[in-house]
């Protein structure tokens, strides 16, 4: 090999070894910024349901075990943030509480707000996808899920999950907004504040029509749509159904 050559080579594997090494650190930035956007998601969520979004919780829980007549057995909470939702139904009736989320920061927050509201003992948070629940068929008596569908692509997956989990009888509550429990200077109020604008809730982004599409490429024929009408607009849109 002549001298060129040998410098050749040797310049050669200086780059290689030094593209390697930024690929690595740019992929560890990736994954590091990835968990921090997690983290900064999970406690903005938690942050407003403590806060702005705090009467929504109870009033919504009352109006699910009013509308499926389910007040007892398993519940599972899908998307659940912080877990406000979950830990209301725990509070509310008399149920065993399975709360899922994608984002592990989100199950660390509603593992700490069970504890606080002295729920841990039928209150239980984990990691998993609405869109491959992990769990057995015929386990639930009440699925529910607040503010999570409006942002899945595939909202028919998540119907099908939440019908192949449910017991014969039992209920599935599946939507966004707020609660036809609380009045209307209440709700308004949440919205402006958290949206400026009443009609960027959201649910508002998913058109009526788009929930009876994917309802029924779910297969389920037997179905209601709740929608929290007031005067000046509607602030929650649900999807009811029962496994026949
Ligand atoms: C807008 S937040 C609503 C949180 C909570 N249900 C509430 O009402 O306060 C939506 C939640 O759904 C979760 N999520 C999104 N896609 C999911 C999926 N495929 N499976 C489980 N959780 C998911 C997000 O991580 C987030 O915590």
């Amino acid at each position: 090999m002549s001298q060129w050559q040998k410098w050749f080579a040797c310049l050669l594997f200086v780059a290689v070894v030094s593209l390697v090494l930024l690929h690595l650190r740019v992929t560890a930035g990736q994954t590091e910024s990835d968990a921090e956007n997690l983290k900064r998601a999970a406690e903005r969520i938690a942050e407003t349901a403590r806060t702005k979004f705090a009467p929504v919780y109870p009033a919504l829980a009352k109006q699910i075990i009013e509308d499926t007549g389910v007040k007892e057995g398993i519940c599972i909470d899908l998307g659940t943030g912080a877990g406000a939702l979950g830990i209301a139904l725990a509070k509310a009736g008399n149920f065993k509480v399975y709360a899922v989320d994608i984002n592990p920061f989100a199950v660390a927050i509603a593992q700490k707000n069970a504890v606080e509201a002295e729920v841990s003992d039928r209150f239980f948070p984990m990691l998993g996808n609405a869109l491959d629940l992990p769990f057995k068929d015929n386990f639930a008596d009440l699925v529910v899920s607040r503010g999570m569908i409006p942002f899945i692509e595939d909202k028919a997956a998540v119907f099908r999950e939440a019908y192949r989990v449910l017991k014969k009888g039992g209920a599935a509550y599946i939507g966004g907004g707020f609660s036809r429990m609380l009045d209307e200077e209440t709700v308004v109020k949440i919205v402006k504040e958290a949206w400026g604008d009443p009609q960027k809730l959201p649910v508002h982004r998913v058109p009526r029509e788009v929930w009876e599409e994917q309802i029924k490429k779910a297969g389920i024929k037997n179905y209601r749509i709740i929608e929290d009408c007031y005067p000046s607009g509607v602030y929650g849109i649900w999807i009811m159904f029962k496994k026949q």
